[in-house]
């Protein structure tokens, strides 16, 4: 088995994005139409009324300030609340296909490849645009690869499972380099009229390019010392979009179709699975947690991270140890770890251990440990 090493990263983000501000403004608008046109119900009783969300919350409960989006005006108009994007012919390419273009391009621009050299394109990411052709062979055919691709969900952690399919691709032979891109459209699958959750998503594509140690050339490669993977079934984070929903008798609500989780219950029962996964694998390696010097964690919730960290440091994180990227970004999915290693990597110089986690539904959690080259 080869050594393998990430020698490439690549980020596109949407130019639109929308600040906590504009988006609680829509929001509350919706509230008040919506507890005026049901005042009768409310009046008695039975109907429950709306409560308006607020800035202040988003900020503290989750450490987000505003989100990338594919389109803003359908988002933050009250009639729509949701992103418009346009239809696009079988002949076009599709817009995930387009976001996930742009970051491979950057990832094999920084690791200093061409499409010729890659032969495996995985899509790892929450939600894919149709039911196939897969995206990833869509992408492949723009990028002008040869090989195989395919496409896999594991919701927010599928960057970190992508990256250990391509590094064992990769190893063992099967493949000269991959791509896992990530293009997440999460504002597609967000419910912007439900309080509890409408602040949470953002939109971006990111990519990362895995090839033996031996042939990497960049110089901000980082050998892969570990991949490790868990899951654990649980309904706390679920979206019933399928290609059955047309043919479910009753049909289901519009809503539960969409993102909902218990957000509570996330966050108490993903924290110690996390930390646990990241600790055993730091352990299993040899590495101590107080020698890692970055830990790229997904983009959740900001006091999630903090605690994660700190329980695998045994001590609160600092900015530079656990680098954050939701307060611009929101929670982008499988694409927030990578966005956070791709914007924060370049100060860690040769034999720097870093860690990148990610997790989600499923439950899903994966850890990738590195060490600069
Ligand atoms: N504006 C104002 N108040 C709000 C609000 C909003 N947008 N949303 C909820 N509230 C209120 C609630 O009604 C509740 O009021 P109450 O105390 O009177 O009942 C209060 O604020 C606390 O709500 P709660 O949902 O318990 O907040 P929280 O502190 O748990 O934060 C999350 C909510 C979603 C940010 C948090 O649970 C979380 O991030 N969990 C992790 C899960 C996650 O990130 N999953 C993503 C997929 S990996």
């Amino acid at each position: 088995m080869k050594p393998v090493a990430i020698s490439g990263t690549g980020l596109y983000t949407p130019p639109l994005s929308i600040s906590n501000d504009e988006l609680v403004e829509c929001y509350n608008r919706y509230v008040e139409r919506y507890n005026s046109e049901h005042a009768d119900g409310i009046a008695a009783g039975s109907v429950a009324a709306l409560a308006p969300s607020s800035s202040e919350f988003i900020v503290k409960a989750s450490g987000i300030r505003s989100r990338h989006v594919v389109d803003r005006e359908g988002v933050l108009d009250v009639d729509i609340m949701r992103p418009r994007i346009r239809m696009r012919g079988d002949e076009e390419p599709s817009l995930m296909c387009e976001m996930g273009l742009a970051a491979a391009h950057e990832a094999l621009e920084r690791a200093g490849r061409t499409p010729a050299d890659i032969d495996c394109v995985i899509v790892a990411c929450s939600n894919m645009q149709r039911g196939y052709p897969a995206m990833a062979v869509e992408i492949q055919q723009a990028l002008g690869c040869t090989g195989y691709a395919y496409d896999m969900n594991v919701a927010c952690a599928s960057a970190a499972f992508g990256i250990q399919a391509a590094a064992d691709t990769v190893r063992s032979g099967s493949a000269r380099a991959a791509l896992v891109i990530s293009p997440e459209i999460c504002s597609g699958h967000l419910n912007w009229r439900n309080r509890d959750c409408h602040f949470i998503f953002g939109d971006a594509a990111t990519a990362v390019l895995i090839e033996p140690m031996e042939t990497a050339t960049s110089a901000n490669r980082f050998e892969i010392l570990g991949t490790r993977l868990l899951t654990q079934f649980s309904n706390n984070i679920r979206n019933n979009f399928g290609f059955l929903n047309e043919c479910e008798v009753p049909q289901r609500r519009w809503d539960d179709v969409l993102f909902h989780q218990e957000g509570r219950k996330v966050f108490k029962e993903v924290v110690p699975m996390v930390s646990e996964l990241m600790l055993a694998h730091l352990g299993d390696l040899g590495v101590d947690p107080q020698a890692v010097r970055r830990f790229w964690l997904h983009q959740a919730n900001l006091g999630m991270n903090n605690l994660i960290a700190k329980r695998v440091l045994g001590r609160e994180p600092d900015e530079i140890e656990a680098p954050v990227i939701l307060d611009e970004y929101a929670n982008t999915s499988s694409a927030g770890s990578v966005i956070a290693f791709h914007k924060y990597h370049a100060d860690l110089t040769a034999g720097d251990i870093a860690v990148l986690c990610a997790f989600g539904a499923g439950y899903s959690a994966g850890s990738v440990v590195m060490r600069r080259y």
